[in-house]
């Protein structure tokens, strides 16, 4: 088949990881028979400098027209503590998000049974953990009223959803539940806040669509606390923007293999596949950085966007096997020897090459 694929590599370790992902696709394009079009587009930084826009038009139009978006890492370091930049290449990413409508970010978190003790958890706690935190991602604090008032000394941000809104983020959680262990937990803060209690509301109402899932309804406090204490207890949890973003950062270390962790954002008009990790400015240029992340965000692209089952198990069976012979980069390697962002991404790519059963 002939897939359509936006890339946006972005900043820092992006272009590097994302070269890697390329790579190993196109390994797989050729092993059965898929013509791959590659788009490329300027997105944070790199599209400031470039055009002074964080998320240009040309590269809007890139991803309107592409099937899938493989998206590598943004944000610069000379942004950071200035908190009058004027334009800043975190708006890029509210911007895509917006006028795609990627509306569910979908970050799993599960562990690999060779890399266990690289968690700060105990291995007891993190074995056998393999949960989905789906986190809303177009509404909320992010996108409410905000702004300033009695001459700028008080300031303001508003979380606002509508039922619809929590309708289609929560029946994306019911349908995975339902592909999975059965377990749903709706994360929320409906001691306190309207917008949360409208959450709980309107995922009560969707039980009896979803008879079979086993939900559950937990203050986000508390599901911060019991992600570090009993993670494998989790099957899927929805939440909000706010809570979501700070809840993924947290569940990201709990495997202990942030540096290998996919990311998928669902939208409306395409969707969106990306490592979880940031930019990580302090690596880029130097071949360092773990590509495997964003080929496993390849491998979740080709599943979910194109439905290709095979080609995805294929790119995973070659990652595993890359993590049980030790050709990985230095945040891995231990006393051992630490592999080039790029060696790796030929490994990979050499291995689906030679790889014998396919399609079976
Ligand atoms: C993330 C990031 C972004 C967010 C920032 C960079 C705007 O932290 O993707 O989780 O808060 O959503
Ligand atoms: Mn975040």
């Amino acid at each position: 088949m002939e897939l359509n694929i936006a890339l946006l590599p972005g900043d820092g370790i992006g272009p590097e990881v994302v070269d890697q992902a390329v790579k190993v696709v196109d390994a797989v394009a050729e092993k059965f028979g898929h013509q791959i079009k590659w788009a490329s587009g300027l997105t944070g930084a790199a599209a400031i400098d470039a055009v002074g826009d964080p998320y240009p038009e040309s590269t809007h139009k890139i991803c309107m027209a592409a099937d899938a978006v493989l998206f590598g890492a943004i944000g610069h370091p000379r942004y950071d503590n200035d908190p009058k930049a004027p334009v800043r290449p975190e708006q890029g990413l509210l911007k895509m998000r917006k006028k795609l409508g990627l509306f569910a970010n979908v970050r799993p978190t599960f562990t690999f049974p060779s890399l266990i003790d690289n968690s700060p958890l105990k291995r007891e706690r993190i074995e056998g953990t393999d949960l989905i935190i789906l986190r809303e991602l177009t509404g909320g604090i992010y996108f409410g009223e905000r702004g300033r008032k009695d001459n700028g000394d008080t300031a303001f941000d508003t979380c606002t959803y509508t039922r619809e809104e929590v309708k289609r983020l929560a029946k994306l959680g019911f349908e995975m539940a339902m592909n999975r262990r059965k377990k749903l937990c709706c994360v929320d803060k409906a001691n306190v806040l309207e917008s949360s209690r409208l959450w709980r509301e309107t995922v009560q109402d969707m039980e009896t669509d979803f008879p079979e899932v086993e939900v559950s309804y937990e203050f986000v406090d508390a599901v911060a606390m019991r992600l570090v204490q009993w993670p494998s207890s989790y099957d899927v949890l929805i939440t909000e923007n706010l809570f979501g973003d700070i809840l993924t950062d947290e569940a990201s270390v709990i495997s202990g293999s942030m540096g290998l962790m996919p990311s998928a954002s669902i939208g409306v008009h395409t969707s969106l596949f990306e490592p979880i990790h940031g930019s990580y400015p302090q690596a880029a240029g130097k071949d360092i950085a773990n590509p495997l992340a964003t080929v496993l965000s390849a491998a979740m692209m080709l599943e979910d966007a194109f439905d290709l089952k095979d080609e995805a198990s294929l790119i995973r069976a070659v990652t595993n096997q890359s993590l049980a012979e030790g050709i990985v980069t230095e945040d891995l390697a231990g006393k051992s020897k630490a592999y080039k962002t790029s060696e790796v991404g030929d490994w990979l790519a050499a291995q689906v090459r030679a790889w014998e059963i396919i399609a079976s």
